[in-house]
């Protein structure tokens, strides 16, 4: 039975989240530039959200670009811009022909203009369909948006907030929380992501550098998500 054959489609995560880590070190193991790592970072993006929505997976988080990551080289932020333009501008019609549905977290208004238009166009376009959310985090950090999110309930008058109140402030709003969080190249860390989302969520990682996961390896985390036993603090 193939890894796919073996998923149990009555259990499957409703959030993955995944923080695509090893573009760099792909790259430098073949002695190429940084950004021939991303580049083939993407392609890796293209197949997991086609995998994603053929699976019925309802949403994607994709870690694409921390509020950190400003602070790389010039030249391998402006590359990786290029390549989110790119992506936008190529896949629009793919996304659609899948029912994707796209959203971002993060704070958007400090990309460039031709970026925020390409992301408006793209939510604009697919906000309506009833598929997978393919939500990009995108100068996103976990900490600058739980700060958001209370500035956002003192400016809503709001003195006593339920966790409800609060999850209505966080970019995430509406999504369910991440059943399970994948991490690639075998780092042990959370990077500021999703901090108030992950509170039960089952982390996965693996050694897979993310230009050389595939398919076979997302089916892989999902098979282990599901021999979990998930308690939720419970017994
Ligand atoms: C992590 O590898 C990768 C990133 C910080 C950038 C990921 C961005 C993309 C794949 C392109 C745009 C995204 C979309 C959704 C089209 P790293 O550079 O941290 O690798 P290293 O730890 O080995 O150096």
């Amino acid at each position: 039975m193939s890894l796919q054959e073996q998923i149990d489609l009555s259990k499957l995560p409703k959030h993955v989240a995944i923080i695509m880590d090893g573009n760099g070190r792909w790259a430098k193991k073949r002695m190429l530039p940084r950004i021939v790592g991303h580049n083939n970072g993407v392609k890796t993006v293209r197949k997991i959200v086609e995998f994603a929505a053929k699976l019925n997976i309802q949403v994607l988080t994709l870690y694409a670009f921390s509020t950190e990551n400003w602070q790389r080289p010039k030249d391998e932020v402006s590359g990786i811009m290029t390549l989110l333009k790119t992506y936008l501008k190529s896949e629009l019609n793919t996304l659609i022909e899948n029912q994707v549905s796209l959203r971002v977290s993060g704070d958007i208004s400090k990309m460039s203009d031709d970026i925020q238009k390409e992301l408006k166009d793209a939510m604009d376009k697919t906000k309506d369909l009833k598929g997978l959310v393919l939500n990009v985090a995108l100068n996103y950090g976990s900490r600058q948006e739980i700060l958001m999110a209370c500035k956002s309930l003192i400016d809503k008058g709001i003195k006593n907030p339920t966790e409800k109140d609060f999850e209505d402030c966080l970019y995430t709003r509406g999504l369910p929380d991440p059943d399970l969080l994948i991490r690639t190249s075998n780092e042990k860390r959370i990077s500021n992501f999703l901090l108030w989302q992950i509170a039960y969520t089952e982390i996965y990682i693996t050694d897979v550098l993310w230009p050389d996961f595939n398919e076979e390896e997302f089916c892989k985390a999902i098979l282990d998500y599901q021999k979990r036993d998930r308690r939720f603090g419970k017994v």
